[in-house]
């Protein structure tokens, strides 16, 4: 069959949302043994967002969501599934999808979060193209929010100058064989260094205790340098198998939208891809790590300030806890 023939999703619109307090390195430098100098050399970032105290996680992916459907020019009703990257759900239980779909007032429709960590987003996306591939769902909501400040250690610098709060969306419809939509999408998972990057205590494993909470259990627990190490091979190799999968060589690419957690991470990832720089979409300077919303902001900067143009090829891809990888290659 010839590529435009094969059935796929679209983008129809993409949306975004940062909470508008803003923590900048110096504000750190206030709170734990750091420094601007050390946070913008070893990571690139500048300042990233803090939810405010009433706001969860649905009330972000709410925003976001609202701003994609208006931009596909679709109403809630609409929508016949919603699919939640994020690890920072408003409860345990249930989804965030679920108060997300409340929320926007949708009919009953299936929605339930995904937990990819920073990969969720492409995670979601994938699960969601594969439900309109089949013919099963027609218009698809998929969104990555992490509400990442409520699970940091605050006394970690390690941790907590890395990660922002924000959320962004995209609404999949069906394609009409002009070429344009998800082309490729791949998914990994390598659990063994899943310790690496974790939240070890508040779940089935460990319940939370009065020493648990005491200890930090229930925050964000990560060995940065063994996360470096395994990011700027497999962020490569699973692009390079989207591109591949479509027959596409990195030359091809208009844009590259990454998962934004470490610019050197990035600059690796754009000198083995043989892709300059000035060909990604970047914003961790002033988002920081927001783990699943990191590729749905940039996405939605990048269309909404024009530089992603229809029929432009994008690719993604992000890696995080699990280890869990993603890339997803769309003709916008
Ligand atoms: N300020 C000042 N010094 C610091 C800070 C800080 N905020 N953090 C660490 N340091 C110190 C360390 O204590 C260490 O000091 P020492 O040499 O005296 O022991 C020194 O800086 C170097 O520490 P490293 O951990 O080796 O620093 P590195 O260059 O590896 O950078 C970083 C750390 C930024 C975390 C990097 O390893 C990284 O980006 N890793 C990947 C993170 C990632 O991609 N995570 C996945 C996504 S997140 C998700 O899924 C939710």
């Amino acid at each position: 069959m010839s590529p435009t023939l094969v059935p796929r999703s679209r983008i129809l619109g993409t949306g975004a949302y940062a909470p508008a307090k803003v923590l900048t390195n110096a504000d750190l430098e206030k709170i734990v043994d750091t420094s601007d100098e050390w946070i913008r050399d070893r990571t690139g970032i500048g300042e990233r967002r803090v939810a405010a105290e009433d706001e969860a996680a649905s009330d972000m992916a709410l925003h976001a969501a609202q701003s994609a459907l208006e931009a596909a020019g679709l109403q809630p009703t609409d929508l016949d599934m919603i699919i939640v990257g994020t690890i920072s759900a408003d409860m345990p239980l249930p989804a965030c999808a679920a108060f997300l779909q409340q929320k926007l007032g949708c009919r009953a429709i299936p929605s339930f979060d995904v937990a990819a960590a920073c990969a969720g987003f492409v995670y979601a996306l994938s699960i969601g193209d594969q439900f309109i591939r089949s013919g099963m769902q027609k218009n698809v909501l998929v969104v990555g929010v992490e509400l990442l400040s409520r699970v940091l250690n605050m006394e970690d610098r390690t941790t907590c100058v890395l990660f922002g709060d924000g959320a962004g969306a995209a609404v999949l419809g069906p394609a009409n064989g002009d070429g344009r939509g998800v082309l490729s999408t791949r998914l990994y998972t390598d659990a063994s260094l899943a310790e690496s990057l974790c939240i070890p205590g508040g779940g089935s494993k460990e319940p939370l205790s009065a020493a648990g909470i005491e200890a930090k259990r229930d925050k964000v627990h990560m060995i940065g340098r063994d996360i470096f190490k395994v990011a700027v091979r497999n962020l490569t190799s699973a692009s390079q198998n989207a591109l591949s999968d479509a027959d596409i060589s990195a030359d091809d690419v208009d844009w590259v939208v990454p998962h934004q957690a470490n610019m050197r991470i990035l600059s690796q990832v754009a000198t083995r891809l043989q892709v300059p720089l000035d060909r990604f979409v970047l914003n961790i300077e002033r988002y920081g790590n927001t783990s699943s919303a990191s590729i749905p902001i940039a996405l939605d900067e990048g269309v909404r300030d024009g530089r992603i143009q229809p029929n432009q090829t994008v690719l993604m891809c992000a890696l995080g806890a699990g280890i869990s990888w993603a890339s997803a290659l769309v003709r916008m």
